[in-house]
């Protein structure tokens, strides 16, 4: 067997520690990755300074992290699409409710990955390109495809237009990044918001307009650019986005749908540079007061929305639709693009807490990686 390490979270709120971990074998339709690039994803963060507030089931200690790049070590008995030593990505989900447990954390040497969950990545992709992908891939292809969402046709090699624009509000975001591909590869015309700095980059990714989320007249601005445009939903992602984006469907043509990604008030408040005795009740109070106004806010305008839960797709066919079907076709072709680009601050998972660390004081169109010679 061979020997595991992993960055463990003893406790609700404790700091990742370094130690040994058990070496699992995978189940029937699951496969074990010898990591070798790690992404770390705001939802690390929030688990570790929420404690409690999210995530409540949580077996204590595990291992936290989603996002792996990695090859082969071992595959489940009706694992037919992977053999030992194919590089791969794979959207681990070991903090989900219904897996809950360390073998299925990201943030360790070997980690275990459904098979409809991971993907072949091209020799010509480094590890720590690919490493960016999946939580944002899977988060995007959630909200796009699932008929509970927007419910938009499925992205192919080859879309016939179908003359319908997605709002992607935060397009400079991981999950923004890939919500464009995914949309244009769908056949859908894409319009964001991002900073200034980065209109260049959403529109490398396919997005045909981008607005400045910080602009007075970010709203009115995009009304008046999907005005004779019919709109397949939005997605609002970053913490500013979805009462915006409420008011911008609520004064469109289409479907009137958005697609939360983001709850309208940020955990990082909670984080221990930050944190006075009050910060948890106020959190919670700004929370329910937000969404209540949000509620109201989507009923006044006949306007629909849903939270995202980024591995709801596991258990419907947009997993296999994406991780099967698309994304290695066109990973190979470069037609999707592993976006945004990685920074690298780390070589170990002695380096996992202080990469969590960098990701919440922020990232412009980049991700942070940590990678595991
Ligand atoms: N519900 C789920 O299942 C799920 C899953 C994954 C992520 N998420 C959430 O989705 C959000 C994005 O995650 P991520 O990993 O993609 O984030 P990220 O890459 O770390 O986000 C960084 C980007 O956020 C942008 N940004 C900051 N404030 C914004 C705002 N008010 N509106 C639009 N963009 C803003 C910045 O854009 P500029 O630099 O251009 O200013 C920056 O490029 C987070 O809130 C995360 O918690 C939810």
């Amino acid at each position: 067997m061979p020997a595991n390490t992993a960055a463990w979270i003893n406790a609700a709120h404790a700091r990742l520690e370094v130690g040994p971990a058990p070496y699992m074998a995978p189940g029937e339709d699951e496969i074990v990755i010898r990591n070798h690039a790690v992404a770390v994803n705001p939802l690390d963060w929030i688990i570790q300074v929420a404690g409690t507030l999210t995530y409540r089931w949580l077996k204590y200690p595990t291992v936290l992290g989603s996002d792996v790049a990695g090859e082969v070590a071992e595959v489940g008995q009706a694992v037919t699409r992977f053999r030992v030593g194919d590089r791969v990505i794979g959207h681990a989900v070991g903090t989900d409710k219904d897996s809950n447990r360390a073998a299925e954390g990201g943030f360790q040497l070997y980690t275990i990955v459904l098979e409809r969950m991971a993907c072949p990545i091209p020799d010509t992709m480094s590890f720590e390109d690919a490493a960016v992908l999946p939580l944002a891939t899977s988060t995007a292809s959630c909200a796009l495809f699932q008929a509970d969402q927007l419910g938009l046709r499925l992205p192919s090699p080859d879309p016939e237009p179908t003359g319908q624009t997605v709002l992607v509000w935060g397009g400079s975001t991981s999950v923004g990044s890939n919500a464009i591909q995914l949309a244009v590869a769908a056949g859908y015309q894409v319009v964001t918001t991002a900073s200034p700095r980065n209109f260049d980059y959403v529109r490398s990714l396919g997005a045909a307009q981008a607005f400045d989320y910080n602009s007075p007249s970010v709203v009115p601005d995009i009304i008046g650019a999907l005005q004779g445009r019919t709109l397949a939903g939005a997605i609002a992602i970053g913490s500013t986005s979805a009462p915006l984006c409420v008011r911008i469907a609520g004064a469109c043509s289409g479907n009137r749908f958005v697609s939360i990604a983001t709850p309208p008030v940020s955990f990082d408040v909670l984080a221990d540079g930050n944190r006075g005795p009050f910060e948890l009740p106020r959190l919670i109070l700004r929370l329910v007061a937000s969404n209540v106004a949000l509620q109201f806010s989507s009923r006044l305008r006949g306007v629909r929305m849903k939270y995202i839960w980024g591995t709801t797709l596991k258990a419907n066919q947009v997993s296999t639709a994406i991780y099967r079907d698309f994304l290695p076709g066109a990973l190979a072709s470069g037609r999707y693009v592993a976006a945004p680009k990685p920074s690298v601050f780390g070589h170990g998972v002695h380096d996992f807490q202080r990469a969590m660390d960098i990701q919440l004081k922020g990232v412009s169109a980049a991700k942070v990686v940590v990678s595991l010679p």
